[in-house]
C-alpha cells in the first residue's frame, strides 16, 4: 500500500541504497513522494537507477561529514552493512574483525554524527539504523555481527 506524498518536501538520504534493504527503502520512500539519495559504495549498482546517487565509502568519517553537509537530508537510513566471515572465535581473521566494526558501528556513528545537527537546524528529522536481531538474541556460530549491534 502506498501512502501519497507522504514523504513529499522530505529528503531522505539511505546508505547501502543500492541493494537490499536499503534499495527496497529508497524506493518506497520515492514512490511515496520524497527526495531519496542512495548512497552506496558499489559504483555498478548505482548506474541502474534513475533517482540521485553518491558513490561512497561510509567508513570514510571526513567523506561522510562533506555528503551529509551537501544531501542536507530531513531523513536518514543507515543500510549500509555486511555480516563478515562466519568461523570459531580462534579462527577468525583479526582485518574481517575491524572491517565489520568499521562498516557496522563506526560508520553508523559518522552518518548520525554529520546528519543530527542538520535536522536539529531544520527542527524536523528522523534517523533509522537497520540493526539484526543477532544484537538482540545473539546467536550460535561466532562472528561479529551481535557486538556492533549491541553497542
Ligand atoms: N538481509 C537480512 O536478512 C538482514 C538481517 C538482519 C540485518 N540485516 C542488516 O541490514 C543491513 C542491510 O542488509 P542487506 O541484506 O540489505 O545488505 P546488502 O548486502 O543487500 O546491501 C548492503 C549495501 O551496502 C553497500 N555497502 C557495503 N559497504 C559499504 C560502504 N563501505 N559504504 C557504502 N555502502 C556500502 C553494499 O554495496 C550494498 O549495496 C545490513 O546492515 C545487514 O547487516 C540484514
Amino acid at each position: 500500500m502506498i501512502f501519497e506524498n507522504r514523504f513529499q518536501g522530505r529528503k531522505a538520504v539511505i546508505t547501502g541504497g543500492a541493494a537490499g534493504l536499503g534499495r527496497g527503502i529508497a524506493e518506497r520512500i520515492a514512490a511515496e513522494g520524497g527526495d531519496v539519495e542512495i548512497w552506496d559504495i558499489n559504483a555498478e549498482a548505482l548506474a541502474a537507477f534513475d533517482m540521485s546517487t553518491r558513490q561512497i565509502d561510509v567508513t570514510d568519517a571526513t567523506a561522510v561529514a562533506d555528503a551529509m553537509t551537501q544531501a542536507q537530508p530531513d531523513i536518514l537510513v543507515c543500510s549500509a552493512g555486511i555480516t563478515g566471515p562466519n568461523t570459531t572465535t580462534w579462527d577468525y581473521p583479526i582485518d574481517d574483525w575491524l572491517r565489520v566494526h568499521d562498516l557496522n558501528l563506526n560508520a553508523v556513528f559518522y552518518c548520525n554524527r554529520a546528519a543530527a545537527p542538520i535536522m536539529r537546524g531544520k527542527g524536523w528529522g528522523r534517523i533509522i539504523n537497520i540493526a539484526s536481531i543477532a544484537g538482540k538474541e545473539g546467536i550460535r556460530t561466532p562472528r561479529p555481527t551481535p557486538p556492533p549491534r549491541q553497542a
